[in-house]
């Protein structure tokens, strides 16, 4: 049987990250927004392009939660996107209220399925979501590692002039200015990078990296990022569906790991078919560690505000 796969928010990320899926054959999708018609016509356009681009998958667009009933995953990308000038994190109070928008009608309908976060701030939204869903937190994940890591990799490739095929890299923590990129755990194939790329110049990357989504809100002006976003999610998508095993970094539920305690933050998971099958706990070097954990406490501060304690 086909999966079928739910994208909550027919905008930037949710379209592309339909798209993605459609042309990876990995399900049937619904697209569901809370604008009248425009998924539908969403829907059809991409359910159109099947014949000629060699998929096999419909695009169903809805307003109407019933019909993504028993979906096998579902992603949530409903809500604002940056303007130039706003932090993730100013976001919080509107996005928290289209999660609870998008829970009630998902919940309902899905008491089995997984919720993959995609809207921001993303640890933060994804904490919200496993707390409000009452789910376990395996069955509750959010997507910026990758993206991070996406972002680190193509200009490490850039920097060197070589494929990004075989740059590997490793970027925990928040997806936000606290994020921490691993330049010890990236590498070019298999060469660590920082026996390839000077400190200096690769801190000036690193900081490239961590504002990489900044970067974007500047030139585009009217909205954020959505193809890297879409494509980082559609990876997790295919861990899940097709139980992959992926060692990915994803947002998860952290509950001792890293000296860290309840909260989402972004960390190597084993992503399969259980979901977060697994965290892995690095050997980070002492700096990185505090940043990591200096990570977590911004973001514990920031659940103070949806009255979390
Ligand atoms: P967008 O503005 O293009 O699309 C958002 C869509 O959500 C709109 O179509 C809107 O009608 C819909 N929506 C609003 N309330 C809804 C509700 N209650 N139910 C269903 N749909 C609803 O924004 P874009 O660019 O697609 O970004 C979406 C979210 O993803 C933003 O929060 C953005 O910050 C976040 N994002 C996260 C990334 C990540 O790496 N985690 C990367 C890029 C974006
Ligand atoms: C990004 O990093 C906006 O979170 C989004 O591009």
């Amino acid at each position: 049987m086909r999966n079928k796969i739910t994208v909550v928010g027919a905008g930037h990320v949710g379209e592309t990250t339909a798209s993605f899926l459609a042309e990876a054959n990995m399900g049937n999708i619904v697209l569901i927004d809370v604008v009248p018609d425009m998924p539908q016509g969403k829907g059809l356009d991409q359910s159109q392009a099947g014949p000629v681009r060699g998929y096999d998958v419909f695009v169903q667009g809805t307003n109407n939660y019933a019909d993504t009933k028993n979906s096998d995953l579902v992603i949530i990308t409903a809500g604002m996107a940056r303007k130039p000038g706003m932090s993730r994190e100013d976001l919080f109070t509107s996005n928290q209220k289209i999660m609870d928008a998008v829970l009630d009608g998902i919940l309902p309908h899905n008491p089995n399925t997984k919720l993959l976060v995609v809207t921001n701030p993303l640890d933060i939204m994804t904490y919200h979501a496993f707390k409000r869903s009452g789910f376990p937190a395996n069955r509750v994940f959010g997507q910026a590692g990758i993206l991070d890591s996406t972002r680190f990799r193509c200009f490490i490739a850039m920097e060197l002039g070589v494929s990004m095929r075989d740059v590997q890299a490793m970027v925990l923590g928040g997806h936000g200015d606290t994020m921490v990129p691993l330049p010890a755990y990236t590498t070019v194939a298999g060469i660590p990078v920082t026996e390839l790329i000077k400190k200096d110049r690769l801190d000036q990357i690193v900081d490239r990296t961590r504002n990489g989504g900044g970067e974007i809100v500047k030139l585009l002006k009217t909205g954020s990022a959505y193809w890297a976003p879409a494509a980082a999610t559609v990876e997790m998508a295919d861990a899940v569906l097709n139980d992959c095993k992926r060692v990915l970094p994803c947002s998860a539920y952290i509950k001792g790991q890293y000296g860290i305690d309840d909260i989402y933050i972004g960390v190597p998971i084993t992503l399969g078919a259980n979901g977060v099958e697994k965290i892995w706990e690095l050997k980070l070097s002492a700096a990185d560690l505090k940043l990591l954990q200096d990570s977590a406490a911004t973001y514990k501060e920031h659940l103070k505000i949806l009255g979390y304690k």
